[in-house]
């Protein structure tokens, strides 16, 4: 990156958080905000608590300069206007529209899918499919992550008398293992399927649909079809595979795959909580959405936390990025995180196609507390690698047990980054903290399908102003292309590989 905004950040002296916090006793007010999700009193929120990074008042305005230089205003207005801002693929990213903030015309276009898609969600409720007790939603990275962590995260309290109002059976793996495992759970006189698939083409899925018919079929299903949904930009494939046009639910091409949950791709969310959690669950991400279009600099939470990525890949070389969740329910948020950030910034050329000159988008990685502290946390205390960590936790339990539960995981989160940062001298070189490592800490009032719906959407935004930083196309990705090619050469009967892949093919029997 060559401009004068990213030269001056290289010359910037790195004082330690401790220096930080000890030279500015206004630094909490100043990187860590409360978003609240309407104006009104009471309003429910989320935290965002960036103090413990290593940001200060000259790294913040070199970052501004570049975020400038970088077009980032311009970039921003071209995302919610529609325009195209994947070049390489000729499309637009249109997913905030699903959200009613985009394009007149896109956010009108979404909210008649929505609007069938409520229906039919009803209607089902309703017993229009007849009984169904069991939902297998088969689908794979967007079309199957996002609802897998929006229906763990959200179902387990909701719905009449607590729990899901159809239990959803995600199934994304071609490996067997993963559809008999739903199979063993499902009643098939009460099980429905839904194919998600922006394409409707991907290998993986189409298997998995096919095997679901044919189980549904010798179970006793006379009119498996009937017992389909079809979640797609493609309407017209899933028509050929043979589902009804009643029950297809299309989305726009503009929406990509890693951005879908907000379109039907989010129907066994919707079956899963009711329409009306749903509905709010897009409300919250529409809150970020304004938040991030209306807001400049360092006020604005995903630019902010942008500013902190930059920071730790690009000027102090960290590879990887840890996440968090001290939060059960949130357990599957760092795979979400892993295709939102990694297929979108895991990138090596420029917007305009030039080679990068650094590192893109960190290796993301993470799990749930308090388990992964006695796991992986030796390595974020004493290990050789600087990994900056977020927490993410509720302030409200999501369980009815004893409050001992909760507030011991909350100390335990706190305790977690406040060591990082502290660090612990000793004589002994083997029990010496170096400290001085940075995390940072979300905490939401309570997790809800608002302020759920508004934390998504805050990562959402947050990659795409990475992207824009580094002046990268985050929406195509055509780095997992070239393996599906040759999975696909090999079922063709190609032998015409390397040693080594020969012969595991040889061994396994397959060619
Ligand atoms: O192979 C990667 C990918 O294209 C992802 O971007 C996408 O989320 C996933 O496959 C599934 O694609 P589809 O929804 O078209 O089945």
């Amino acid at each position: 990156m060559n401009n004068a905004a990213w030269n001056k950040l290289q010359g910037l002296d790195k004082p330690t958080l401790k220096q930080l916090f000890d030279a500015d006793s206004g630094r909490l007010d100043t990187f860590a905000t409360r978003f609240a999700l309407h104006e009104e009193d009471g309003a429910p929120g989320i935290l965002f608590d960036w103090s413990k990074t290593h940001l200060d008042a000259a790294h913040v305005a070199a970052l501004e300069e570049l975020a400038e230089a970088q077009d980032f205003a311009g970039r921003r207005a071209a995302l919610f206007a529609g325009e195209i801002v994947n070049p390489t693929e000729g499309r637009a990213a249109e997913h905030t529209a699903q959200r009613g903030v985009g394009s007149e015309a896109s956010v009108r276009l979404a909210a008649e899918n929505h609007h069938r898609m409520a229906a039919i969600v009803e209607a089902i409720h309703r017993g229009a499919m007849g009984k169904v007790k069991h939902l297998i939603h088969v689908g794979i990275g967007g079309s199957a992550l996002g609802p897998a962590l929006a229906i763990d995260a959200l179902a387990r309290t909701n719905g009449p008398g607590g729990g899901a109002m159809v239990e959803v059976h995600v199934v994304s793996n071609i490996d067997g293992c993963a559809l008999e495992q739903a199979f063993a759970k499902c009643d098939p006189a009460t099980t429905m399927l839904a194919v998600a698939s922006k394409t409707f083409t991907t290998i993986e899925t189409m298997t998995n649909a096919d095997s679901v018919l044919i189980w549904l079929r010798e179970n006793g299903v006379e009119d498996p079809y009937g017992r389909v949904v079809a979640l797609t930009a493609a309407p017209e494939k899933a028509m050929e595979w043979g589902v009804d046009e009643t029950r297809i639910l299309p989305f726009s091409e503009s929406v990509g795959g890693r951005y879908s949950l907000w379109s039907s791709i989010g129907f066994p969310v919707a079956m899963a909580l009711g329409w009306p959690d749903f509905a709010e669950f897009l409300d919250g991400a529409a809150a970020m959405d304004v938040h991030f279009r209306d807001t400049d600099g360092l006020a604005n939470l995903p630019l902010r936390a942008a500013f902190a990525d930059q920071y730790y890949t690009r000027l102090r070389g960290c590879q990887t990025r840890a996440v968090f969740a001290y939060d059960e329910r949130m357990a599957l948020l760092p795979d979400y995180l892993q295709q939102l950030e990694m297929e979108s910034n895991g990138k090596q050329v420029t917007f305009d196609g030039k080679p990068m000159d650094g590192n893109t988008a960190p290796i993301t990685w993470g799990g749930v507390g308090t388990d992964a502290q006695h796991a992986v946390f030796q390595l974020l205390h004493q290990g050789t690698n600087l990994v900056p960590v977020d927490f993410i936790a509720s302030i409200a339990p999501g369980h009815d047990l004893a409050f001992d539960h909760h507030r011991m995981l909350l100390s335990n989160c706190f305790a977690q980054g406040a060591a990082l940062m502290a660090g612990k001298h000793s004589d002994d070189p083997a029990r010496a903290y170096p400290g001085d490592r940075p995390s940072a800490t979300i905490l939401v009032d309570d997790l809800t399908p608002a302020t759920f719906g508004a934390l998504v959407a805050f990562h959402e935004h947050r990659t795409f102003a990475n992207a824009v930083l580094l002046g990268i196309n985050p929406f195509d990705q055509f780095g997992v292309e070239l393996g599906k090619e040759i999975a696909k050469q090999i079922e063709a009967g190609s032998t015409q590989f390397d040693p080594s892949t020969t012969a595991l093919l040889a061994l396994a029997g397959i060619v």
